[in-house]
């Protein structure tokens, strides 16, 4: 018998296996749910609150195990290769505009911290492009986004197997498995079990993406933000690096992004449509940076930035959700909606496309729609710990970025450059999930669990899980000590 999954294998290979999923959500988890789904021969339908794709939202970071699965779709793969950023530069400043790090492609400086530039652990990308072209691959499968479908509420009926959810209109949909990909503060949650509270972390984000016509505005600006190389055409992150604050600059070919990381002002909120005007940012930058003010050319940048632009981000934290699944298994959470991540942690995109690779694989792998409460609890087993661990390197990395005392601390250029360890980017969640399948479901049939099971660890090896939460987390990080990882190794 073949073994589907492992080698790459286009649609149509697979059997169909008589399985309808209901999935709920168009962000990176939905969609790519959708997409693995149908090519594992499952039937799809994906519904949406918006009245059509929301390409808001300026970058992300893409880790590695995120583009794997697009070895199986070409137009995606290459589509990818063209949008992506080549040729990468980066410099790192002092907020105030000090030289710190003189320009270097970016596959030197991972190469002087000790990774190997031709992998790099995963890369910034636009959200507007990445999106597209996401919907673009669900739209050539012939799949229609349901838009305009606000899901309100769960339920799953154990005797017929199936989950179902409700829309505002008081339309019902049933299916045998429902995918919740619908985000920070899913609808599922009562199904599931309960809220888990979001906490202010205290930080919020300024970002703004824009068109590179809008810097003509001021010459200077321009000249200074320019992108570099050859005829000046590779793009360059530029990082700067101060007193309670972080901040980071984007210019490509046709697009000006920067993020300013600071402490939440009145008008911040966890929403992306949550704008500020420049004049606001002017305003506050300057206080809690210390005695030398923010660098003029910043400054001047943000001045140059259109109106209705800049996002004004509040940064929650959660505790990991205990469960992320309906009782008899036939909703299941992934993404955001299960597992929240600080927009600075750099996993939040990855991690999302990850779970909707093994959700995908794991329904495929049990069968047959009679065994999807297998599938589920296999699947959670697979990426709870994991996930739970991301979180943590999250919390790490926004602790590493946030706080540099320049009359303090030795200047140390790898501040600059979160932490991204290879259990992270090694990870290949496809293979993973056939090769260890079988064995993670005997372990979980004798009750043995998923750290003390013989399925080799996607988290850091020699880590065993320990119920963590936000409280501890921020009691530590106010105390000026370095975030409890535990046992294991992290890097
Ligand atoms: C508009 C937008 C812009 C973003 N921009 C950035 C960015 O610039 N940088 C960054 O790091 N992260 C950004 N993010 C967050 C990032 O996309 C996610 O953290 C990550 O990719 C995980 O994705 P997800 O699919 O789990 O959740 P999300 O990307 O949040 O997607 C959830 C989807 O579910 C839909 N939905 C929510 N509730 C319901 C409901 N009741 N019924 C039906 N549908 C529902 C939402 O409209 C959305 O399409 C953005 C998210 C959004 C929604
Ligand atoms: C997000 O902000 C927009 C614009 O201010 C607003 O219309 C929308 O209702 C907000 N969404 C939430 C969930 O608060
Ligand atoms: C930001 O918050 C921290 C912690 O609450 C505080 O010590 C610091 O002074 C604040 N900075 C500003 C600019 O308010």
């Amino acid at each position: 018998m073949t073994v589907h999954g492992i080698e790459s294998e286009p649609v149509g290979t697979f059997p169909p296996s008589g399985i309808d999923v209901i999935v709920v959500g168009t962000g990176l988890a939905g969609l790519t749910a959708a997409i693995e789904c149908i090519r594992k021969g499952h039937n799809v339908r994906v519904l949406e609150r918006n009245a059509s794709i929301n390409t808001l939202g300026d970058m992300y970071f893409m880790g590695l195990p995120a583009t794997r699965f697009f070895k199986h779709w070409p137009e995606m793969k290459d589509e990818y290769d063209s949008i992506g950023l080549h040729n990468a530069w980066i410099e790192t400043f002092k907020h105030s505009g000090e030289l710190i790090v003189k320009p270097l492609y970016v596959a030197e400086r991972l190469k002087a911290a000790g990774l190997d530039p031709k992998t790099p652990p995963g890369t910034f990308q636009l959200r507007p492009l990445i999106y597209r072209m996401f919907v673009k691959q669900v739209e050539r499968l012939g799949v229609k986004i349901e838009f305009n479908s606000r899901v309100v509420d769960y339920y799953e009926d154990k005797e017929k197997g199936k989950g179902g959810c409700i829309t505002q209109d008081g339309k019902k949909y049933e299916a045998d498995i429902v995918i919740a990909a619908d985000g920070v503060g899913s609808k599922s949650q009562r199904l599931v079990g309960g809220q888990v509270r979001a906490r202010s972390s205290g930080r919020a984000m300024w970002r703004a993406a824009f068109p590179v016509e809008n810097l003509d505005k001021d010459p200077e600006v321009k000249k200074h933000y320019t992108m570099i190389g050859p005829d000046n055409s590779e793009p360059i992150v530029r990082t700067y690096l101060g007193p309670g604050t972080y901040a980071m600059t984007l210019t490509r070919p046709e697009t000006m992004i920067w993020i300013i990381n600071h402490n939440a002002t009145g008008s911040s909120a966890e929403n992306w449509s949550n704008t500020i005007e420049p004049q606001e940012v002017l305003d506050e930058m300057d206080k809690g940076v210390g005695p030398k003010p923010w660098s003029e050319m910043m400054k001047r940048l943000i001045a140059c930035t259109p109106e209705k632009t800049i996002v004004n981000f509040e940064l929650l934290w959660r505790d990991p959700q205990p469960s992320w699944k309906s009782p008899d298994c036939r909703v299941v959470q992934i993404g955001d909606a299960a597992h929240s991540f600080l927009p600075a942690s750099g996993n939040g995109a990855t991690q999302a496309i990850e779970d909707a690779v093994s959700i995908a694989s794991c329904i495929h792998l049990c069968g047959g729609k009679e065994n999807i409460p297998e599938a589920v609890d296999a699947h959670i087993r697979f990426r709870f710990i994991r996930n739970a661990c991301a979180q943590k390197v999250g919390f790490t990395n926004a602790e590493l970025l946030q706080d540099t005392d320049w009359d303090k601390v030795k200047i140390d250029p790898r501040r600059a450059q979160p932490r991204h360890p290879k259990w992270v980017w090694e990870h290949d969640p496809e293979p993973y999930t056939y090769e260890n399948y079988a064995k993670n479901v005997e372990a979980m049939k004798k009750g043995i669990s998923f750290d003390e099971s013989d399925v080799p660890p996607n988290y850091p090896p020699g880590y065993k899980f320990k119920p963590w939460t936000i409280d501890e987390i921020m009691e530590t990080m106010k105390a000026g000590k370095p975030v409890e990882l535990g046992p294991g190794n992290w890097d």
